[in-house]
């Protein structure tokens, strides 16, 4: 199998062709045997998330489990991620924005710059989400996500398995990336998975407090992210490749 610096974009998709017939548990698995310990899930602990925590662990409980605390969670995401960890047992890596940028970042712009602009939300993201992000991957060869086709436009063609060229060249793994909205909630029922309880509120897609709201009849699964933004600007930066 190759090291973390000889998978490209030919290796990484040819990987994604044989991993397109697998289910979810089957892409988890490869993930699994290909890079433990040096693979870890990014986890939001959203439906799609805890969906994958579920599966993830049935196949090896000590992949580390990580989330962007960001400062500015719903208290409902936390009540989750406290879930989880006890249902489990197992533990919740968090990681932090780094407190000299936030200090700066809110004497010098205030706590709600992100309304103001793209460019200021995409600042507040890049402080509170990608940064952290970026140390959450140092050490890791793969990372997992719970990312779905369905989600937006930005993610339709979304592959199990793709070149991560933001972090490394690393490969990042989209085991879900084929599943419905009714599959995620037929799952999460069935096996009496704890979910985030803004869903039972209308929030289908639930990030940071602020910039979240529940959704409206009719309206589309990420309307309340970012709202006041195009849908083609509505990603915070964790899932955008350079150039694209
Ligand atoms: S976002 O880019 O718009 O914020 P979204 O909320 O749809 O992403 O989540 C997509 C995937 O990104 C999640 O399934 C998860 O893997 C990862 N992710 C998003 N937010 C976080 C977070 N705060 N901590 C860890 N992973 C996250
Ligand atoms: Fe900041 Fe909102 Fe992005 Fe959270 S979602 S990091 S509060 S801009």
């Amino acid at each position: 199998m190759p090291t973390a610096q000889a998978w490209n974009e030919n290796s990484v998709s040819e990987v994604a062709k044989r991993l397109e017939s697998k289910d979810a548990e089957g892409v988890l698995r490869w993930g699994v045997e290909t890079f433990f310990p040096r693979i870890g899930f990014a986890s939001s602990f959203g439906a799609e998330d805890v969906v994958v925590i579920d599966i993830l662990m049935k196949i090896n409980r000590e992949v580390t489990i990580f989330t962007l605390d960001t400062g500015r969670l719903p208290e409902e995401t936390y009540e989750v991620m406290d879930q989880i960890r006890q249902r489990y047992t197992v533990p919740i890596t968090s990681y932090f924005p780094d407190k000299a940028a936030v200090e700066k970042l809110e004497r010098e712009k205030g706590f709600y710059s992100f309304r103001q602009s793209v460019e200021n939300r995409k600042e507040c993201c890049g402080i509170r989400k990608v940064e952290p992000l970026n140390r959450a991957l140092q050490g890791l060869e793969a990372w997992i996500t719970g990312l779905r086709r369905e989600q937006a436009v930005t993610r339709s063609g979304l592959p199990k398995a793709e070149l991560d060229s933001a972090h490394r060249n690393i490969v990042k793994l989209n085991p879900i990336s084929d599943w419905t909205t009714d599959q995620v909630w037929d799952y999460l029922r069935k096996n009496q998975i704890p979910y985030n309880k803004l869903h039972d509120r209308n929030y289908p897609s639930i990030g940071c407090a602020p910039c979240t709201r529940a959704i409206k009849p009719g309206e589309d699964i990420r309307a309340g992210r970012w709202w006041w933004e195009l849908p083609e600007q509505k990603e915070c930066g964790l899932h955008v490749k350079p150039g694209h």
